[in-house]
């Protein structure tokens, strides 16, 4: 067999499906020295560690990546701790929290972005949109003052970049650490505030919310906030994009979505199983753990390739086909909690903001399919994506008749 190309390279980077193929034929458990992990890369193994029934992982690996850059959050949690911490957080991404409070922020923010390009016949759907909704919509939701915006965006360029830092470059890893202090000192006294005078934003809600007599601290809710810059943010941005790479180049697809909305969730599903926005999730592991025919051995970091799991020919038939109406989906929505592709995770850290995304892709879908009747890619404009540990199309220049207001 040829080598694998490693998942730092050039190579890796250019189109990893190959590599992760490679990966699940010949070498399903590997040790990967540069990010001193193992590699698992087939379906069964990555969604037994996220389930992991039986408590052999912990997410300990994450007081080393998020924590300089957004102090001690929820995925940090594990046990009654983390349970509780759930309890606190959840309500205000489901139900009417998020139909009747956030799902007018959202479709509000939306047409903003909009707006501002609707009569101009052409778009760029990564700069002009995707890159912005998720973020405004999480700013907006916090009930952030709109002249605070701009600075939030700063935060989140500075957080995506620490995050994605795997050259390990010593300003970036500054800059991350000097956001989370400028973060705090922004924060807490929106949140002193908020305590004093509750609204029906979703700080106020965080600072409300109490379980068995618990409540969070504003260090508690800070982190909350910060990480919901990467976890709400980069993911729904690299979600929005890649369901329109996806249709753009399938246009009958497109044209079927068009016709038919509710379309729209398999459309989201399937961009999820095919072009995941996080493409590695790491865990700890607690013990010796056999998997894949050999041993993890305990206190190991393991890489969770969910890029690889969502195209195991295994659990998916011709997985590198995109195509909404596959029936080996059993999920025909993107959030159920049953949900089979992998881009949610499973198990405990299964994704709380997943109906959040939900909502935020058929609002966004809907409106600028309504915006765009005739929308198509720029002339001889070929997608592609970029990033490692994330991944998602660079830019999406599209081409439009405007309609008339
Ligand atoms: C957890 C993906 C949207 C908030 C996760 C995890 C994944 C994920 C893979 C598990 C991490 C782990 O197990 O280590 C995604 C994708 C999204 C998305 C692909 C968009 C399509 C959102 C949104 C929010 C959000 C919109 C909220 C604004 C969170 C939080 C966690 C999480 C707070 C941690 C949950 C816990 O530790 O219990 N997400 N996410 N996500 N996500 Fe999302």
């Amino acid at each position: 067999a040829q080598p694998i190309p490693d998942i730092l390279s050039p190579e890796f980077a250019a189109d990893p499906y190959p590599v992760y193929r490679a990966l699940r034929e010949q070498a399903p458990l590997l040790w990967h020295e540069p990010t001193k992990s193992y590699l698992v890369s087939r379906y069964e193994d990555v969604a037994r560690v996220f389930k992991d029934r039986e408590g052999q992982f912990t997410t300990e690996n994450y007081d080393w990546q998020l924590e300089p850059v957004h102090g001690r959050t929820i995925l940090q949690l594990s046990g009654r701790e983390h349970a509780v911490r759930r309890a606190l957080v959840a309500p205000a991404f489901r139900g009417s929290e998020l139909r009747d409070v956030f799902l007018p922020v959202i479709r509000r923010n939306s047409e903003e972005l909009i707006d501002a390009f609707r009569d101009r016949g052409s778009a760029d759907l990564v700069a002009d949109y995707a890159t912005r909704f998720p973020v405004n919509v999480i700013a907006d939701m916090l009930g952030l003052d709109k002249a605070d915006h701009a600075r939030f965006h700063g935060w989140y360029t500075t957080v995506i970049a620490f995050l994605g830092n795997l050259a390990g470059d010593p300003e970036v890893a500054a800059a991350g650490e000097r956001t989370r202090v400028e973060f705090a000192e922004y924060m807490f006294p929106v949140i002193t505030e908020r305590r004093k005078n509750p609204g029906t934003d979703l700080l106020s809600a965080l600072c409300a919310a109490e379980v068995d007599g618990v409540r969070m601290s504003d260090e508690d809710i800070k982190a909350f906030c910060s990480l919901l810059l990467a976890a709400g943010g980069e993911t729904t941005d690299k979600a929005i994009a890649g369901i329109f790479a996806n249709l753009l180049t399938h246009p009958d697809q497109l044209a079927a979505v068009r016709a038919d909305r509710t379309l729209i969730d398999r459309a989201f599903a399937e961009t999820l199983r095919h072009s995941p926005p996080v493409h590695m999730i790491m865990r700890q592991s607690a013990v010796d753990v056999a998997v894949a025919g050999g041993t993890i051995p305990a206190g190991a970091t393991v890489t969770c390739l969910i890029g690889s799991a969502n195209r195991d020919g295994e659990r998916y038939r011709e997985p590198d086909r995109f195509d909404i109406f596959r029936d080996d989906l059993t999920a025909t929505n993107a959030f159920s909690a049953a949900a089979d592709h992998l881009a949610f995770a499973l198990g405990r850290h299964f994704c709380v903001g997943a109906l959040l995304a939900r909502a935020e892709v058929e609002t966004g879908v809907n409106q600028l399919l309504d915006a765009m009747p005739d929308m198509r890619l720029a002339d001889g404009f070929v997608p592609s994506e970029q990033g490692v540990f994330t991944r998602g199309p660079a830019a999406l220049p599209v081409e439009f008749t405007p309609v008339p207001r």
